[in-house]
Formats: C-alpha cells, sequence, structure tokens
C-alpha cells in the first residue's frame, strides 16, 4: 500500500499535478503548487461542487468575501478565545505534537523505548538524557534504540496525571526519577520527555496598517522598563497593535455570516435558503501531515443553509445524505467513503451535531468534509457584537409540515433567527482522496516482468484533459482534421490537448492513461477518406469509429 502510495505521489511530481512549494530554494514545508493537471483537477471537483449545489438549485446563490478578516469579527464568532489545539514540545527531540494524536509510550521488558532516526542522534539524545533532563538515570544504547529501565509506571486517571519512574544509573531507588506522563508521548521518537501541554490559536495574525507595527511594539516595551513582567508587557503590546490586527480567516463560513443581511435583501431571500462560497482559509496547524492533507494554507467548500429553528433537524438529515451522495457520484470505490458522527467531545465549539464524511486514505480513515449543525450560534454573535438584526417572520414554510397549523398559530408572525446547517469540504483533500480512489497499477500487458502500468481512473468530470487528439503518424495530410476535431471539443469548454509527442500510439495512449484522460482521438489514413475517427476508452482501452463531428457528442453522453 506505502509502495502504491508513493508511486502516485511520484506520478503526480513527474506529470505536473503537485510541485514542492519552493522548490528551487529548498521547499517550504507544508506548501504545495498545483501543476498544470493539479488546477484542472482543482478547479473539475470545484465546479462539479458548484454546478451541484449553486447552478442545479433554486435555493443557493453564490458569494466570494475578503480572506483578510478583522480582529471583532473573529473575536465575536469566537475563534480569538476558541480556535486552538493542545500545544506540546519535546524537550529531546525540539518537535512540537498535538497530544490528542499522538501515541502512547512505548514499554518493552519493563524498559522505556526511544527511537532516534540514526545512530550518531542517538548517542547525542542518550547525552542530553543523562545529562540535562534525566541526571543519573540509567540508559542503554542499542543502535538507533534508547532503552530506559523502569522502576514503576502509572497511566493517567480521572484527569490526574500517572508517572513514569526511572531506574537511577547508581541502582539507588531510594531517590529514583519520575517523569508525569499524561497518556502520551511525541509520536515519532516516543519521547516521554515533554512541556506541559498548552494552548495555541490557530489563526495566522497579521497587521493592516502602512506603519511597521514593530516600531509600536518597541515603543511599549520601552515604556514597561519598570514593570515588565511577561503578561503585563503582552497586554499592552495587544492594546496597541488591536486596532490594526485582522486575521487569515481560519474558515470561510464567518464571511457568509456576516453577509447575511446583505444577502437576503439583495437577493430576497428567506429561509430555507443557502450560500455557497469556495476559497482560501488558513491555520497555523501544528503538525502538518500526508502532503496536501494537512497543510497551512487550503481551500474548502463551503454551503451555509438558513433554517428555521422547527426544521433545522429535518435539514441536517437532507444535507448528510445529500453530501455524501455526492462524494460518491465520482468515486470509483464508494465502499472507501463513510459517514461518521462525531461524539459530543470532539465537536466545535458552535456545533450541535456533526457528521464527518470519510475516506480511507492509504494511512487509514481521514476527513474530507464537516457537515455541521451550528444552530443559530453564528448569526447570534454577530447580532450581539454589532446591533445587526438577522431576525426572520415565521411563515408557513418555516415548520414541519405535520405540525403546521398547531405550530403555525403558535408562532404566527413570531420572529426568529436562522439556524444553520453547514457542510464544509477541504478541496485539496477531496483532490487526494480522489486521486487516492482514481489511482490503478495493472500489469504491463507486453511483458508482465515490467514494472505495473498506472491508470488514473478519474470520473470524466473530473480528469484534467476530457480529450487527446492525436494523428496516427507524423503525416502532415492529418493535421487540418486534428485541429478540426479539437476545435469541435474546445468549443464545448472541454480541456482538450493536441497530443503532438513523437511517440508511438500505443506509448501516448499510455501516457493518457496515466493521467486520467479518459479518451483519445486518433486520426489515421480511413479519415482521409470518411471523416471519421477512432476514438479510445481509457479504462476498457475499446475502440470504436465514428464521425469526427460526432466526437463532441459521443463525450457529452458520457460526461453527464
Ligand atoms: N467551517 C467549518 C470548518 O471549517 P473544519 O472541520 O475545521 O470545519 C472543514 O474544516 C474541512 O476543511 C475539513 O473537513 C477538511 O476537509 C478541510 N481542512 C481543515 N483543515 C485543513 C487543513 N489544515 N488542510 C487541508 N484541509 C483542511
Amino acid at each position: 500500500m506505502a509502495q502504491k502510495f508513493r508511486a502516485l505521489l511520484d506520478l503526480c511530481k513527474r506529470r505536473g499535478f503537485l510541485y514542492q512549494s519552493a522548490e528551487i530554494y529548498g521547499g517550504l514545508r507544508g506548501a504545495y503548487d498545483y501543476g498544470p493537471l493539479g488546477v484542472e483537477l482543482k478547479k473539475n471537483i470545484q465546479q462539479s461542487w458548484w454546478r451541484h449545489h449553486v447552478y442545479y438549485r433554486d435555493d443557493v446563490v453564490g458569494l466570494d468575501t475578503s480572506i483578510i478578516t478583522p480582529h471583532p469579527v473573529l473575536k465575536a464568532s469566537g475563534h480569538v478565545d476558541e480556535f486552538s489545539d493542545l500545544l506540546v514540545d519535546c524537550m529531546l527531540t525540539k518537535e512540537r505534537f498535538r497530544p490528542d494524536k499522538a501515541p502512547e509510550l512505548h514499554i518493552t521488558d519493563s524498559k522505556v523505548l526511544v527511537q532516534a532516526p540514526d545512530k550518531s542522534t542517538a548517542k547525542l539524545w542518550q547525552q542530553h538524557i543523562t545529562e540535562q533532563l534525566a541526571p543519573g538515570i540509567k540508559t542503554i544504547l542499542d543502535g538507533k534504540k534508547i532503552w530506559l529501565p523502569l522502576i514503576s509506571f502509572t497511566s493517567p486517571s480521572h484527569g490526574q496525571p500517572g508517572s513514569i519512574v526511572f531506574a537511577m544509573n547508581n541502582n539507588d531507588t531510594t531517590s529514583p526519577l519520575s517523569l508525569p506522563y499524561h497518556g502520551y508521548v511525541e509520536p515519532d521518537s516516543l519521547s516521554p520527555f515533554l512541556t506541559p501541554s498548552r494552548p495555541f490559536n490557530l489563526m495566522f495574525k497579521t497587521f493592516l496598517d502602512p506603519i511597521d507595527p514593530v516600531e509600536r511594539i518597541i515603543q511599549t516595551t520601552q515604556q514597561h522598563n519598570n514593570d515588565n513582567s511577561q503578561q503585563t508587557v503582552r497586554e499592552a503590546v495587544d492594546q496597541v497593535l488591536r486596532p490594526s490586527t485582522v486575521y487569515l480567516r481560519p474558515e470561510t463560513a464567518q464571511g457568509v455570516f456576516i453577509n447575511f443581511e446583505q444577502v437576503t435583501r439583495t437577493m430576497k431571500l428567506k429561509p430555507p435558503f443557502g450560500i455557497a462560497q469556495v476559497g482560501k482559509s488558513f491555520r497555523n496547524e501544528i503538525r502538518l501531515e500526508h502532503g496536501i492533507f494537512r497543510t497551512p494554507e487550503f481551500e474548502q467548500m463551503e454551503l451555509e443553509y438558513f433554517v428555521s429553528p422547527w426544521t433545522a433537524s429535518h435539514w441536517f438529515n437532507y444535507w448528510r445524505k445529500l453530501r455524501y451522495d455526492w462524494w460518491l457520484t465520482h468515486a470509483c470505490h464508494p465502499e472507501d467513503f463513510r459517514q461518521r458522527d462525531h461524539e459530543k467531545d470532539e465537536m466545535a465549539h458552535y456545533a450541535t451535531g456533526c457528521t464527518d464524511v470519510e475516506f480511507k486514505y492509504p494511512w487509514g480513515w481521514g476527513e474530507i468534509e464537516g457537515v455541521a449543525h451550528r444552530g443559530d450560534y453564528d448569526l447570534t454573535q454577530h447580532m450581539k457584537n454589532t446591533g445587526a438584526n438577522f431576525e426572520v417572520t415565521t411563515t408557513a414554510e418555516d415548520l414541519p409540515q405535520e405540525e403546521e397549523e398547531e405550530a403555525l398559530d403558535k408562532n404566527k408572525n413570531k420572529k426568529y433567527v436562522p439556524h444553520v446547517i453547514e457542510s464544509s469540504c477541504g478541496l485539496n483533500r477531496a483532490m487526494l482522496a480522489y486521486l487516492c480512489d482514481a489511482f490503478h497499477q495493472v500489469p504491463d500487458p507486453d511483458n508482465d516482468k515490467l514494472p505495473p502500468r498506472n491508470i488514473m481512473k478519474l470520473h470524466p468530470q473530473l480528469a484534467p484533459i476530457k480529450c487527446a487528439v492525436m494523428p496516427l503518424t507524423g503525416k502532415p495530410e492529418f493535421l487540418p482534421i486534428v485541429q478540426k476535431v479539437a476545435q469541435s471539443i474546445r468549443q464545448r469548454g472541454w480541456n482538450t490537448m493536441v497530443e503532438s509527442q513523437k511517440l508511438k500510439i500505443g506509448k501516448r495512449y499510455y501516457r493518457h492513461d496515466e493521467i486520467g484522460t479518459p479518451w483519445c482521438v486518433t486520426v489515421d489514413y480511413q479519415s482521409l477518406e470518411d471523416d471519421t475517427v477512432t476514438i479510445r476508452d481509457r479504462d476498457s482501452g475499446e475502440q470504436r469509429r465514428l464521425p469526427w463531428k460526432d466526437v463532441s457528442r459521443y463525450m457529452e453522453q458520457h460526461l453527464y
């Protein structure tokens, strides 16, 4: 499995789906650039999402709001105070990690294992442990492994830490060295030498100010020469910076909520209705993992659907089903997509219910989307903090059908703040999921001793190139028909490539199978006589002959 995933990553790099960002400068960790094929795939996923949720419906409109978000918006939404993960530093390896995802202590034969990347690092770490982190404890160096013999060990319980009591070098059991144990160790090295956990806000803070804020920070700290406790200086600096503090938005949703009044007024909308937005979001993630799965800069496709409190659970179920079905529309392996309800303690600060859609990535199940019942939390928060009024008047549509008459009587002309059902998915994660789902390796049909052949069985709607048009040979007479076919497909708005590689036809087909092109059209000698061409299907390898003028109609039948 790992080998297949490596082959996929290699393909993405080699064929222009994904590049390491700033690669010629050594690369930037967690940052990726999307190559010519990657950008098409991402755009096609986004367009399918937009078509299904905006164009195919009467009740959803689009929006595109600012990435730069002022402090008060994210203070009101709860992100300034609550959008944080716990962060722990490893004093041995200097790695930072999230404790909720970290493994437990590794004990074998009453010894704790610490695993270094190589022998020389293991030696340095052993010295650091015995001289600084746990002076005097017994250590056993075994290649890249450092073993720390134990006297005793207890697990944390009822919120209280457990303890790890180490054996000492001088075998003194009267004053052994003990570390608190919170139930986790550093994920890569398994080191138990950790700082206490502390909350870490995930938002990227910056300053919208023509004057460099560093000057003001220096002045403020100088003014506190006599009272320079860290907290006092910090508060003073925060106060000075507050007016120009902005954040790169951590979700696109807040832009939708703060435009609620403008959109309903200008588009004459009443619940139930939705606002869709696709755009970049930013989070200063502690742990960047699995390529584009978790990155600081990513794209979200979010739909905020506004409903009455009485119909909210109906719409929550409706969107959970509809969104899951959308994922399956493009999937080769539907069994690798599942829904999972959140436990109460997993939910974000605003949510009262949440169901994730997960994909079975090569490393295990991972979240690709959250469908959340956000209640009236966001609109109420922005009302409280601005004086805006987002209330709407109850109508028959707002009430569940079975209780309509009775409930309408009770609530007639009552005002309510709409509740929100949100569907939020990661575009980059969607791309990675569909690449993993579509990537197939088959034995080479000509020689089974050769490495397997790659076929990217992307849904035709998602394929970066919809059709490759190619002449059978370099004969110039083929070119006018090649151009005419390509033009007829391009007129439909589908990305088409005229394949000019001087390779054997079979090799050209293979190059397109590998990047997911669903159809290859070949112009040959017969085309010159009767205006027909062959069209080859990527997945079956079958070829059929048809008039070149029918190619785009044939594609349309198979695309939608
Ligand atoms: N507005 C709700 C919200 O943002 P979330 O569960 O925090 O909810 C929604 O994020 C989706 O955004 C996730 O399911 C995931 O697909 C994507 N996502 C979140 N953080 C990400 C990151 N650091 N890198 C890539 N995608 C991310």
